[in-house]
């Protein structure tokens, strides 16, 4: 379709590999479209209801079919009236670009996954992931580059298309192109991991665009960081100039919808399981995680933790029950496979080795069901988060605004998050098992009128930047270039 014939100069367009729609394939051949959430999908809304083209990647057979019946555009009966493009990538190209090099390369850099004796090994197979990276970029640019008209916005989404903005760039420089990473981004001795020609195109990928926006401060700088050591470009504050050309560093630090939440956790699917939940757990006090099952997340090492504190503070037993809801991600990655099984292992000889008298000491569910996880939410005495490494973290900032009680925050000092909330949360070094378990301790001792008092402004830093504000904020600082 061309630009004449979508739109003009004040068009925005997002682009990001996992859209915000599903498709399944039932046994009969027909087709059911699934909704996701997130924070883009609400971001998007502020610009109103449809407005904006979405472009992003067919995932799976389902969307695949999808994506062949429906041509350019979605069905507007399964995307709320979004205009979506769903891009008909070939499986094998797609299963190299996005499990091969967004998830198991550049997410592994940024999160600090390698287990460096070992890996990462670039090698030949290395060498065709990347060109599948490539070709899936290119694919991305090449579908923005017909879609947008003259002078739109184009805002393009995290690790997996960070070469899309250079590429626009070739095809289309009349265009207004913003990027953001959802991720940390690593730092330079880290970063410089990757081959030396990958490590200077991700960065120069990134750079076409007008304006490179993260999570954090932090990452910001490690990006201006890397782009110094590797490119050798200038950096001012947050401005990197690279062979003529310079683009602006953003930091939006996404939060939670405070409005959603309180609305959706209110309904009576969330108060059955909620009422479900305190069944099982009784009167006890509780600890309370909500991940993907992701590497990242650092679950067993909270497994550890909370041992830990059972065996060092005996007169927890019996009174806490850690409620870990673990949802499966990425399980096409063996090492994601192993990861979730290890969880459920963990979980299971910590139950073996406590369980008495009707107590069972984690509660680990791994089938997701958001209305669960806000029951969770609601019940938590404790919320327990920390990741290895993570560009934000939601549940950090969801958890305070939903909790009935207050909530204590154990959180780890290298979530994104702790920028914002580390005054009022426990931080800990995510690694550290004897400060976690501590930190597990002194948040369930935390007298009600501190953590009531915590709680507040958990809650206000949380909803600060609420994902429509986040949005528009972001697009307003493109337009104003
Ligand atoms: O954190 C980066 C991110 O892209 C998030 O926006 C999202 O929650 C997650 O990773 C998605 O992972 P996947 O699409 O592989 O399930």
């Amino acid at each position: 379709m061309s630009a004449e014939a979508t739109g003009h100069a004040d068009q925005v367009l997002v682009a990001s590999n996992r859209g915000p729609v599903s498709y399944a394939v039932a046994g009969d051949g027909s087709l059911t479209a699934k909704r996701g959430g997130g924070g883009l999908v609400s971001g998007l809304s502020a610009l109103g209801a449809g407005a904006g083209t979405w472009v992003c990647a067919a995932l799976g057979d389902g969307d695949r079919e999808a994506a062949r019946r429906a041509g350019a555009r979605l069905d507007p009966a399964d995307t709320g009236g979004q205009a979506v493009r769903m891009l008909d990538i070939p499986a094998v190209t797609f299963d190299a670009a996005y499990n091969g090099i967004a998830n198991s390369v550049l997410w592994f850099v940024h999160h600090l996954l390698y287990q460096t004796p070992l890996e990462p090994v670039f090698d030949t197979r290395f060498e065709e992931q990347w060109a599948a990276y490539e070709a899936y970029n290119a694919a991305f640019a090449d579908a923005l580059a017909e879609e947008a008209a003259p002078g739109a916005a184009v805002l393009v989404q995290d690790y997996h298309l960070s070469l899309v903005p250079g590429l626009l760039r070739e095809r289309r420089p009349d265009l207004r192109v913003g990027h953001f990473s959802h991720t940390p981004w690593a730092p330079p001795e880290l970063y410089r991991l990757l081959p030396d020609p990958v490590a200077r195109q991700v960065l120069l990928g990134i750079l076409g665009a007008d304006r490179a926006a993260f999570l954090t401060e932090r990452w910001a700088r490690a990006f201006a960081d890397c782009c110094a050591a590797v490119l050798g470009a200038e950096v001012d504050g947050l401005t990197v100039t690279h062979e003529g050309r310079t683009t602006r560093l953003g930091v939006h630090g996404l939060g939670a919808d405070a409005d959603f939440l309180r609305e959706r956790a209110s309904r009576p699917d969330v108060d059955e399981r909620l009422a479900a939940l305190r069944a099982q757990v009784g009167d006890r006090k509780t600890i309370v995680r909500v991940d993907r099952t992701e590497l990242s997340k650092n679950i067993v090492r909270g497994l550890h933790a909370y041992r830990r504190l059972l065996t060092d503070r005996p007169q927890w037993r019996g009174k806490v029950t850690h409620v870990a809801f673990a949802y499966p991600s990425r399980q096409d990655l063996a090492v994601y496979r192993d990861y979730t099984a290890e969880v459920s292992r963990v979980a299971d000889e910590i139950n073996a080795a406590f369980a008495a008298d009707g107590w069972t000491p984690v509660v680990l569910h791994v089938k997701d069901d958001f209305a669960r996880s806000l029951a969770a939410y609601r019940m938590a005495d404790v919320a327990l988060v920390n990741p290895i490494r993570d560009g934000m973290n939601l549940v950090a900032k969801e958890v305070p605004v939903v909790s009935e009680q207050g909530c204590a925050l154990v959180l780890s000092r290298e979530a994104g998050a702790a920028a914002e909330m580390g005054e009022d949360a426990l931080l800990v070094n995510p690694y550290d098992i004897a400060a976690t378990a501590e930190a597990l301790h002194r948040a369930l001792s935390m007298p009600a009128d501190e953590r009531a008092r915590r709680t507040k402004r958990l809650t206000a830093a949380a909803t600060a930047l609420p994902p429509q504000t986040w949005f528009l904020d972001q697009l307003t600082a493109l337009r104003a270039m």
